[in-house]
């Protein structure tokens, strides 16, 4: 007997749009202007995790994790932000990344249901602006949940508001501490990126063009 898919759950930045690299450069401008520096290599390490997370863990890289007061925190958060809202005000559908649009459609022609689990206090911004917004059933943000991935509150609330087992669906991600938080939910997870970074995924593609629902249902059926 065929296993159900009852939905899929995305990730959205570095999965469905490259905002992650808008990510890296607000985040690198930052580093800069508290002399601290911070290579696309280190930024793998913040990838789906949450803005003040992200800060503390650059504070450390250069040694200065004890130097700046909590209003001091918030304030280079806030700077940060105000950058990667620049870097992001001309996303538009076109940069939605190869494949994407089409692995959605045809989730949505196949009956199954659609949710967003981001790590980020800007995805519907963002989702409005790819113009993907009304096509999802749920989308849950960093502002709904109280903790961050690696831990499974996101993708299990998005599980819940679509009503569904979270045993019955398939989380799509491009960082490690997102498939972590995939497998926590029991879940099936589906990884973008390096082979050697997601040995703990179920299926892992380099590129978003390779993800294609078939290939994906296929294994899932295995
Ligand atoms: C995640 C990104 O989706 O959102 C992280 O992978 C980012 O890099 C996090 O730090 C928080 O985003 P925001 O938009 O709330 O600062
Ligand atoms: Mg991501």
């Amino acid at each position: 007997m065929e296993k159900l898919v009852s939905a899929f759950i995305f990730d959205l930045d570095g999965v469905i749009t490259d905002t992650a690299e808008y990510h890296f450069l607000a985040w690198q401008a930052l580093a800069n202007d508290v002399n601290i520096s911070f290579t696309r290599e280190d930024n793998e390490e913040l990838k789906g995790i949450s803005r003040m997370e992200s800060l503390e863990k650059i504070l450390a890289l250069g040694g200065r994790e004890d130097d700046f007061s909590l209003e001091e925190k918030e304030m280079l958060a806030a700077k940060k932000n105000e950058h990667y809202l620049e870097l992001i005000q001309k996303v538009s559908p076109s940069d939605i990344l190869p494949g994407m649009k089409e692995l959605i459609l045809t989730i949505k022609a196949k009956g199954h249901k659609l949710g967003l689990a981001s790590a980020s206090k800007n995805a519907f911004t963002v989702m409005e602006a790819l113009d993907l917004r009304d096509l999802f059933d749920t989308i849950v943000d960093a502002k709904e949940v109280k903790q961050g991935k690696p831990h499974p509150e996101v993708f299990l609330t998005a599980a819940e508001q679509l009503g569904v087992d979270p045993s019955t669906c398939i989380g799509v991600e491009d960082a490690v501490a997102g498939v972590e938080a995939i497998k926590a939910a029991g879940m099936f997870a589906v990884a973008v990126g390096p082979e050697e970074s997601f040995r703990h995924a179920d299926l892992v593609y380099s590129s978003t063009d390779e993800v294609t629902y078939e290939k994906v249902l296929n294994t899932y059926q295995k």
